[in-house]
């Protein structure tokens, strides 16, 4: 990596700190943590900050000389001579941090309710959303350990899964799930739990998910949640409900197959979707055997109806 990022990077830290001292001074944001219930080892673990102001940054970084070399971030906007605007003002601010624990970016979230909800860093040479997953640094050895990860939609998600005992959890950066994601998770894990909000958002988001880490000959299991819950309130509200549904989270072809024997017809033509992206053609063979023996279609058939070019595989 070249001086110039590690420049950045250095001061990215500064910055997350400077956020992290702030908070402590803000009885209103550490209200509206508590309020939602982040403990104080979770603002710790993850050093969650506060933004008060623009101009209480933009003094920090002067009197360190650094304005110039974080304006480059993004983060900090330049609106005339002197004046800038700290894009994570009267925000949450959550250091997001590469595999390697360096805080490359930020994410803030708005005290209580305000559009738009969550703001992220700018992308940038060394900040590339779709190859980062929130809760990787410091849940990559739990994954290993555990054998399997669970992946997420937010970052409060992974904040009070990790702090309810569950540090194998993991979020894409408010992006959907993609490729490098699968990628980046096949180093770790060759199992994965979904484990998305009860809405119709996280449903969609199986759909979108599922392709991608099948291509990475990642197991997909999936939990569901219900309506209207999401891991951090489910967490918080019902922790052994939560463990049920994870200890009950059915692979995803086991979860076709099951809905073919209740009769749900239309589970076929997914199945025959995601086993498309299946790396092992044994397995492959397995699922459309048995999805063959269950449903009365002939196997050729269910060849014939395999998605012909695997874009989500390459
Ligand atoms: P959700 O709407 O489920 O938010 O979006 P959440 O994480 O439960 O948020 P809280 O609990 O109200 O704080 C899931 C994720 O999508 C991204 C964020 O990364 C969020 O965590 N998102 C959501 C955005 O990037 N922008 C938004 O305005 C909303
Ligand atoms: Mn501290
Ligand atoms: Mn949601
Ligand atoms: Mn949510
Ligand atoms: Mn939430």
């Amino acid at each position: 990596e070249d001086r110039k990022d590690s420049k950045v990077i250095r001061i990215l830290e500064l910055v997350a700190d400077y956020y992290h001292n702030a908070l402590k001074k803000s009885p209103h944001a550490v209200d509206y943590l508590k309020s939602r219930g982040v403990s104080s080892r979770s603002i710790q673990k993850f050093r969650l900050g506060f933004s008060p102001s623009s101009e209480e940054l933009v003094n920090f970084l002067r009197k360190e000389g650094l304005i110039d070399a974080y304006e480059k971030t993004g983060n900090l906007v330049k609106i005339d001579e002197g004046i800038y605007r700290d894009l994570f003002t009267g925000r949450v601010v959550i250091p997001i941090r590469d595999e390697r624990g360096r805080c490359i970016a930020f994410g803030g979230r708005v005290l209580y309710e305000g559009k738009p909800k969550y703001i992220n860093s700018p992308e940038s040479e060394f900040f590339k959303k779709r190859e980062v997953m929130f809760g990787l640094y410091e849940g990559k050895e739990h994954i290993k350990d555990m054998g399997f990860a669970i992946i997420v939609e937010g970052y409060f998600d992974v904040i009070s899964m990790h702090d309810e005992g569950y540090k194998n959890t993991v979020a894409p950066l408010g992006t959907s799930f993609g490729e490098e994601h699968a990628k980046l998770l096949s180093r770790y894990t060759k199992d994965v739990i979904l484990l998305f909000d009860g809405d119709s958002a996280g449903k969609r988001a199986i759909r979108q998910t599922a392709p991608y880490l099948l291509s990475q000959d990642i197991k997909v299991r999936v939990a569901y949640l219900p309506e209207g819950e999401d891991p951090d309130t489910l967490v918080k509200r019902d922790k052994e409900l939560l463990r049920l549904l994870l200890e009950g989270a059915k692979d995803i072809f086991e979860l076709f197959i099951k809905m073919l024997r209740e009769g749900q017809k239309e589970a076929l033509k997914d199945l025959v979707y995601f086993a498309g992206f299946v790396k092992n053609k044994v397995y492959q063979h397995d699922i459309l055997r048995e999805a063959s023996q269950v449903s009365g279609f002939a196997l050729s058939a269910l060849y014939d109806q395999l998605p012909k070019v695997q874009r989500k595989e390459e």
